[in-house]
């Protein structure tokens, strides 16, 4: 009998004390989740996560973006761009990702996440639906043609080592959930795509 009560009252504290995931996401009008865009430097991951992030607030979500060039000034700034420094870089965020997800955001991250075991380690992190992949598809060529940061030159200069897509490697996504090409629609474009799969798969009303 004494356990019995035990048990019964262990119950009870856990709930009044926890507000589980199913609570808090129940009062919000999104189902949480990580947009994970991935694609070259200059592909435009950032520029469309930025989009995708206002058209959301917008629909009354609860957004955050979490950015390349940002988190490296802060959270990540004792990495660089050795291969063992971008494994630790998409670690750190695909566990800082899992909490705002927890919390019920819809985050969009924009990293260039070079390689597939890692976008798939931020995969497994996550629950079923809660990692969306979209591959920002922009062609080397133009990503080059385009350097907004003049980095392309100075790789090819060689003043810049491990470049990806020049002397490091991009492996492109194998399965992504969405598959978007910079080069042949507009920003706008592009940012309603991701918009729609989320409206289509249930994501946002
Ligand atoms: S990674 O590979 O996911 O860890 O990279 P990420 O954190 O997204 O950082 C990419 C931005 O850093 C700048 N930068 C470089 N990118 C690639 N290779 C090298 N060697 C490099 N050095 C600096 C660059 O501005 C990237 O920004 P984006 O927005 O992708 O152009």
């Amino acid at each position: 009998k004494s356990v019995e009560t035990e048990d019964k009252s262990s119950d009870v504290v856990w709930h009044l004390a926890s507000v589980t995931h199913e609570q808090r996401v129940a009062s919000l009008g999104h189902n949480p989740a990580v947009l994970w865009f991935t694609g070259l430097s200059g592909s435009g991951k950032s520029t469309v996560a930025n989009v995708v992030d206002k058209l959301l607030h917008e629909l009354g979500c609860k957004t955050y973006l979490l950015d390349g060039d940002n988190v490296r000034h802060g959270l990540n700034g004792d990495l660089g761009f050795s291969d063992q420094d971008r494994v630790e870089n998409i670690r750190r965020i695909g566990e800082v990702s899992k909490l705002f997800v927890d919390a019920g955001l819809l985050v969009s991250t924009a990293f260039i996440s070079p390689f597939n075991a890692d976008r798939e380690m931020v995969r497994e992190l996550l629950a079923d639906k809660q990692f969306v992949e979209v591959y920002i598809d922009t062609p080397l060529e133009v990503c080059e043609q385009r350097d907004p940061k003049g980095l392309y030159k100075k790789a090819r200069a060689g003043e810049i080592k491990n470049f990806t897509g020049i002397d490091s490697a991009y492996e492109l996504p194998q399965h992504p959930e969405i598959h978007v090409k910079t080069a042949e629609q507009s920003i706008k474009e592009c940012a309603e795509q991701v918009v729609n799969y989320l409206k289509d798969n249930g994501y946002i009303n």
